[in-house]
């Protein structure tokens, strides 16, 4: 098939990648000229594991294209998709500019033939809505699908072209059997492909995200519960899990969730609620469930050191929202950054792919060490944001050796409170009892 898709992000350039490689003829298509350019140079603008070879490969057997020209691309296409960013705007409704601005820009170069598709994430009656501006556009009715991408970043590929599931909202069978025809490559274990109306697919999407991101809050929130209480939150989990109701997944307490999903997805759907009068009560504690919880880990650092935060040496490991994503888009470790910042301390910081991107964001206000151990040299306290795997195994000797006081403060529950108590650090995890160590303390 002849496929465009608009916007060459995280989930476009993932989207059209992976349709290149089982046999389609894809463009790819993006207004920011650099990007394109960059992509045109084989250079891949995102880390994503796996993508550069797959994108090389496609280019190189020319199935694979990239351009600014929407009209040249999409004049051709049989399917377009829409994977432009749907950001929050500032009462927490997703911000459909980009999106409607390309459907401006397609509108006049449609074939008769195409099914415009939705890869984005966008609220309920946005396919209804794109069907009538089409309409007014083109004078014709347009075929326009939903289809909404559950793909992780850090995982893409592999979740691109395994789905648990592909779920598609159409309102007539050939369009359904169009993507359907499109997707049975990724789907030979069976896995299901799921029709149901553009409205249903629209709001599987933001269910999807909100009700993980419930998982993650309520978690969190029982976690610092647990602190309190003289538990221990992996215990607890692990007593819960073995439960079939309710099972291990997504239950894992942490310093917040981040990205560019779960954040504005959980304020959008809120934001729907809201328009429809229906109180968004637990979404809503979600979200704010998750602020505060951002601001654990900075809590923690400003309490161990009895709020005196200036001039004091500081090392973070991780700043990717979650591991094996460059992406920083509303991750944890911003607000750690933030606060620690405005009070002063003096931040040295180590991330294996996000540090470019926090670099443009803080520039020489920070330090950015060459690996995880020179973060540490002279630091008095660790903090620990994202759990790279990098992370999971450290030489402790060598760490002790570097730091100058033994403290880490662990948002990501990676190593055992026998085994830091044994090694003599302090060690201030999420839902678990402090070990203080007696040599070192919040001087
Ligand atoms: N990132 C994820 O993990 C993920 C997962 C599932 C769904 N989604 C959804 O997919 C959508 C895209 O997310 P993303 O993370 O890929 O965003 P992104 O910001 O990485 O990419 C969006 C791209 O669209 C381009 N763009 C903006 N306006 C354009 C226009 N008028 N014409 C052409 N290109 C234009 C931007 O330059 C950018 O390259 C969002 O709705 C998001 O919620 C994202």
């Amino acid at each position: 098939m002849r496929i465009a898709v608009v916007g060459t992000g995280y989930v476009g350039l993932v989207t059209g990648t992976c349709f290149a490689d089982s046999g389609n003829a894809v463009t790819c298509i993006d207004i920011n000229a650099d990007k394109v350019a960059r992509l045109k140079r084989g250079e891949i603008p995102i880390y994503e594991p796996g993508l550069e070879d797959l994108v090389t490969r496609n280019a190189r057997a020319g199935r694979l294209h990239f351009t600014t020209d929407t009209a040249a691309a999409v004049a051709n296409a049989e399917i377009v998709f829409l994977a432009v960013g749907t950001p929050p705007a500032a009462d927490g409704s997703a911000d459909l500019s980009a999106l409607w601005s390309v459907v401006d820009s397609i509108a006049p170069h449609l074939h008769p033939d195409a099914v415009v598709v939705t890869k984005s994430t966008v609220p309920v009656g946005t396919c209804a809505g794109i069907e009538r501006r089409l309409l007014e556009r083109t004078g014709r009715q347009c075929r326009v699908a939903s289809n909404p991408e559950f793909l992780k970043e850090g995982a893409a590929i592999d979740d691109f072209q395994k789905p648990d599931r592909v779920v598609v909202g159409v309102r007539s069978a050939d369009v359904g059997e169009r993507l359907r025809s499109l997707y049975a490559p990724f789907l030979r274990t069976e896995n299901p492909f799921l029709v149901m109306s553009p409205e249903s697919s629209e709001m599987t999407k933001y269910v999807a995200n909100a009700l993980l991101a419930t998982k993650i809050s309520f978690i969190n929130e029982v976690a610092n519960l647990c602190e309190r209480m003289e538990a221990d939150i992996d215990d607890v989990r692990r007593g819960i899990g073995h439960d079939s109701r309710i099972g291990f997944a997504f239950l894992f307490p942490g310093a917040g969730y981040g990205g560019s999903c779960f954040p504005k997805d959980v304020q959008a759907l809120a934001s729907m609620a809201r328009d429809k009068g229906v109180p968004p009560r637990i979404l809503s504690a979600v979200h704010d469930t998750n602020l505060a919880q951002k601001q654990v880990l900075g809590e923690k650092v400003a309490q161990h050191f009895g709020g005196r935060l200036a001039g004091r040496p500081i090392a973070i490991w991780g700043l990717a929202f979650k591991p094996r994503t460059d992406d920083v888009r509303d991750a944890p470790a911003i607000d750690l950054i933030e606060r620690l910042l405005a009070a002063d301390a003096r931040l040295t910081v180590f991330d294996p792919e996000a540090m470019p991107n926090v670099q443009a964001i803080y520039g020489d206000r920070i330090r950015y060490a060459a690996g995880p151990m020179e973060a540490l040299d002279g630091a008095e306290c660790l903090v620990i944001v994202t759990e790279w795997g990098d992370f999971r195994r450290p030489d402790f000797d060598d760490m002790a050796r570097r730091m100058k006081n033994c403290v880490i403060i662990d948002g990501r529950n990676l190593y055992s409170s026998a085994d830091m108590r044994a090694r003599g650090f302090t060690y201030l995890a999420i839902g678990k009892q402090p070990v203080l160590a007696p040599t070192v303390g919040g001087s």
